[in-house]
């Protein structure tokens, strides 16, 4: 998820340092906004060493070629305050927009937390509460001050809340967008995920596999399932079926493709984020060989394109990528030599993304160009991403995001 951290001009700005840090550590793009104030207590230089994205200048320099409020304002899945002071509240109640912070809030229709800070006689001064309550009103979630000691060596109420405290109320209001946003966006839809290795027999004893687990698979076909959807899940992998879902237990390409085949006649969309050997011994022994085996291998059929090559009128088709060097280059082909709408390209050769991990990084390419990048998290945030682009396909809209790259080297399937 993309945040935007606020930070505005209070000695608290020093605790927002750890607020960033969390967030990052917890899978998010942090962006963090600093006004002028704020840039006196902690330099921008500390932000960006620890934030997704360095430091952006202000509102007359664009980001990511993009106008900053806007564009930050409109990206962003929650923008959080910390510290929200006296008269950050005034200006942000106000309506006022004269700094990046301020139009970023104006520009957002994410939702705001606000993390008040500041002494006591402040926090209980009339202008405050009344500027707070308007906030509220409008749907600004509130972390409030704690007691304890504050800047001067004063004590009283009015100290911001503990970074662990923001950032878990950060966490349950995502959740809790995310969620519901998402809720019953599939209803109604018929979803086809296939998932984990095929396994291709030499003889009754040896296989050719590869490293798929089938976590991811089970994850978007779980998340479709929560969204709603009708899911048939066709698994090559030993993991448990997910609640709800029709899940078929294939071992092999062919028995992968005749599965996947029977359900997407119907499908609105099919999803194959299984990794599909692609040769298999020409000729499996009945017997257990004894020695070593000449191995003649041929190619096994490829699913994706054929599903492609005979999709009904409206089917949305993802496949996946794995990659290990120039990922999004390689994907950009694949997608079109594969036909398909959108192409998840994770590159495999980097720590905890791809086979095995519960956790993933992924770039969602569109036919249409689009582009999405989803920073290292769980399966289940990929494959919420995932759903995301697919409901916005049969919605009829694009992928989002910039443009792909494209080339003509030769590749792999
Ligand atoms: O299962 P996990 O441990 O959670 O790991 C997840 C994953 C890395 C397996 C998954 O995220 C992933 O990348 N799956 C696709 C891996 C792969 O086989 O990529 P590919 O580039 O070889 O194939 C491209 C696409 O064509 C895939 O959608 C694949 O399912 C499909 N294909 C490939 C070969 C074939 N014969 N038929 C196919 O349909």
């Amino acid at each position: 998820m993309r945040i935007v951290l606020g930070v505005s001009g209070g000695i608290a700005a020093y605790k927002a340092v750890e607020v960033c840090r969390r967030l990052v550590d917890a899978g998010h793009h942090v962006t963090p906004v600093l006004t002028e104030a704020a840039r006196r207590f902690v330099g921008a230089a500390t932000f960006s060493a620890l934030a997704s994205d360095p430091v952006p200048e202000g509102i007359w320099e664009p980001f990511e070629g993009r106008i900053a409020h806007t564009g930050l304002g409109r990206a962003a899945d929650l923008v959080v305050v910390a510290p929200a002071t006296a008269d950050l509240l005034a200006r942000y109640a106000a309506g006022m927009a004269d700094d990046l912070l301020t139009a970023t809030l104006l520009a957002t229709g994410a939702p705001v937390v606000v993390c008040p800070a500041m002494h006591t006689e402040m926090w209980e001064h009339p202008a405050v509460a009344e500027n707070l309550a308007t906030l509220r009103r409008r749907g600004v979630r509130v972390v409030p001050p704690e007691s304890g000691r504050l800047a001067g060596g004063d004590e009283g109420t009015g100290r911001m809340a503990e970074p662990g405290t923001i950032v878990a109320a950060v966490l349950a209001v995502l959740d809790a967008s995310s969620g519901e946003a998402r809720r019953g966006d599939l209803s109604g839809r018929r979803v086809v995920v296939s998932a984990g290795g095929t396994r291709e027999a030499i003889d009754p004893v040896r296989v050719i596999t590869n490293r798929s687990s089938g976590k991811q698979g089970h994850a978007v076909a779980e998340a479709a399932a929560d969204r709603g959807a009708k899911v048939t899940l066709v698994t090559a992998s030993a993991l448990p079926a997910p609640s709800g879902v029709d899940t078929v237990r294939v071992e092999s390409a062919a028995e992968m493709e005749a599965a996947i085949d029977a359900a997407a006649r119907d499908a609105d969309v099919v999803v194959m984020a299984a990794a599909v050997a692609d040769f298999r011994p020409k000729a499996a022994s009945d017997q257990k060989v004894h020695g070593v085996p000449e191995l003649v291998l041929e190619p096994t059929p490829d699913i994706l394109a054929g599903l492609a090559a005979r999709r009904r009128p409206g089917q949305v088709l993802v496949g996946f990528a794995a990659e290990t060097e120039d990922a999004v280059g390689r994907a950009g082909r694949k997608l079109e030599r594969k036909g398909v709408d959108l192409l998840v390209v994770n590159d495999v050769s980097a720590p905890g993304v791809g086979f095995e991990h519960d956790t993933n990084e992924v770039t969602i390419l569109g036919s249409d160009g689009g582009r999405i990048n989803v920073p290292l998290g769980s399966k289940r945030l990929v494959a919420d991403a995932v759903l995301d682009a697919v409901a916005a396909r049969l919605r009829g809209g694009s992928t989002a995001g910039a443009d792909t790259e494209t080339g003509d080297t030769g590749e792999s399937r």
